[in-house]
C-alpha cells in the first residue's frame, strides 16, 4: 500500500484539512522536564545541537508528548554563522554572543567552503529522526533568513535598538550586501542538507523582519528571501518553504506574493479575518496564537484558538503561535490547546 501523504504537506499542497495540521514554533526546549533532564545531562545547549543522537531525542520529545503534526528538528539559527567562522557562545541567562562581523573585509572572510561538513550532525540528527517519526508526521528543517540572522551577527547578540546593523547596511551598502549575499548562500545550502537528509518541509525565520525601515524592506526581506527560494527550487522542486516574517503587518501579502515561498507564517497581531480575507487568497497560511495566551491557558486560550480556527479552517492552514512557545508555559496548556483543535 503507498503511504498516505502527511496531513501537513496536504495543506502545504493546498488542501484545507479538519482538524487543522498543528505544531509549535519552540515545541521542544526548556518548558518540557524531559527536555531539561536531557541537557542537563549533556552539558550546554550547543553540546546538544551538535550531538545528533541527543538532538532526535529533544526532537521527538513534544511529538511523544503531544502529538503534533509535524516535528521541527531540534537546532538553532546561530549554528550558521558559526559555521561560517563566526565565535558562537551562549551567556546563561542572558542569550547568545557572537564576535562581531562590521566590516565588508570581515563579511568576504565568512566561508561558505566546508559550511555542510561542519553541520554534519545537524543533518546526521535530520536523519535519526526521520527513521523515527510515524508515517503521518512531518520533520521541518529551518534557518534563520539572512536579515535576522545578520542583525544576531552584526549586533553580536540580541539587540535592544539594531542601531548598529541598520548603519551599516545605509553607510556601507556594498559591503553589507556582501554579507546578505553570503547568507543567501549558506541558508540555502543550509536548507537543501536538511532536506537530502529527510526534512519534509522547511521555515525561513525572519524573526526580525518587522524592525527594517520601509524603504528597506525589498533589499533586506524581500530579495533575500526570493533568491533562497529560486535556489531551492532549483534543487528541489517539491520541497515546501515556509516563510515567517515576524511583524512586518502590512507587508505580509507583499511578501507571500514577491518571495514565492509555499505558505505564510503569521505573527498574532494580524487578526485571523483579515488573514482569512487577505493572505489565504494567496496560499495556506500557519499561525497565529498569541504565545502569552498559551502560558495563560483556561477560557483566553480557549477562545482565541477558537476564533482563529473559526476564521482560517475553510482554507488551506496550519495551526501554530505567532511566536515562540515561552519556557515558563505549563506543558498541560499545550495538552489542552492540541485536544481543542483535533475536536474542531
Ligand atoms: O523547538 C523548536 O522550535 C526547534 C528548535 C529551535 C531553537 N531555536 C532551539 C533553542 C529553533 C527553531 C530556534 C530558532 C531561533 N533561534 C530563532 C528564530 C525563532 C525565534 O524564536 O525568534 C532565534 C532568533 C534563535 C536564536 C536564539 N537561540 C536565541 C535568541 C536564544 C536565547 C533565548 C532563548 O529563548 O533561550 C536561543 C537559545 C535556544 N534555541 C534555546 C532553544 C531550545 C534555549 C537553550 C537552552 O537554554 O536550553
Amino acid at each position: 500500500m503507498k503511504p498516505a501523504i502527511k496531513p501537513l504537506l496536504r495543506v502545504l499542497r493546498g488542501e484545507s484539512l479538519k482538524p487543522s495540521p498543528v505544531w509549535l514554533m519552540r515545541q521542544a526546549g526548556r518548558y518540557l522536564p524531559e527536555y531539561r533532564a536531557l541537557r542537563g545531562k549533556l552539558g550546554g545547549f550547543l553540546d546538544l545541537c551538535y550531538a545528533p543522537e541527543a538532538a532526535a531525542e529533544a526532537t521527538l520529545q513534544p511529538i511523544r508528548r503531544f502529538g503534533m503534526d509535524a516535528a521541527i528538528l531540534f537546532s538553532d539559527i546561530l549554528l550558521v554563522p558559526q559555521a561560517l567562522g563566526q565565535k558562537l557562545w551562549f551567556e546563561p541567562g542572558e542569550g547568545p554572543r557572537l564576535t562581531r562581523v562590521r566590516r565588508a573585509e570581515e563579511a568576504a572572510a565568512l566561508r561558505c567552503e566546508g559550511l555542510v561538513q561542519r553541520l554534519d550532525p545537524v543533518y546526521r540528527a535530520a536523519a535519526l529522526v526521520a527513521k523515527q517519526l510515524d508515517q503521518g508526521v512531518a520533520l521541518i528543517g529551518f534557518a534563520g533568513a539572512p536579515w535576522t540572522l545578520a542583525t544576531y551577527m552584526v549586533e553580536g547578540g540580541p539587540s535592544a535598538n539594531f542601531a548598529a546593523v541598520k548603519a551599516w547596511a545605509e553607510e556601507d551598502p556594498a559591503g553589507f550586501d556582501l554579507l546578505i549575499d553570503r547568507l543567501v548562500e549558506a541558508t540555502s545550502l543550509h536548507l537543501a542538507a536538511q532536506a537530502d537528509a529527510g526534512a519534509d518541509a522547511v521555515q525561513l525565520f525572519d524573526t526580525w523582519a518587522g524592525v527594517v525601515p520601509a524603504a528597506q524592506f525589498e533589499r533586506l526581506v524581500l530579495n533575500p528571501t526570493r533568491r533562497i527560494v529560486e535556489r531551492l527550487r532549483a534543487t528541489h522542486p517539491n520541497l515546501p518553504v515556509i516563510g515567517f516574517p515576524r511583524g512586518i503587518g502590512l507587508l505580509y501579502g507583499r511578501y507571500f506574493a514577491e518571495t514565492g515561498v509555499t505558505a505564510l507564517s503569521i505573527d498574532a497581531t494580524i487578526a485571523p479575518s483579515v488573514a482569512a480575507e487577505t493572505l489565504q487568497p494567496l496560499g495556506p497560511v500557519q499561525g497565529n496564537l498569541d504565545p502569552a495566551l498559551l502560558l495563560a491557558g483556561g477560557e483566553a486560550l480557549d477562545r482565541a484558538a477558537i476564533a482563529i480556527l473559526a476564521a482560517l479552517q475553510k482554507r488551506p492552514f496550519i495551526f501554530n503561535l505567532g511566536h515562540g512557545v515561552l519556557p515558563e508555559t505549563p506543558p498541560e496548556h499545550v495538552t489542552r490547546l492540541i485536544a481543542l483543535i483535533r475536536r474542531a
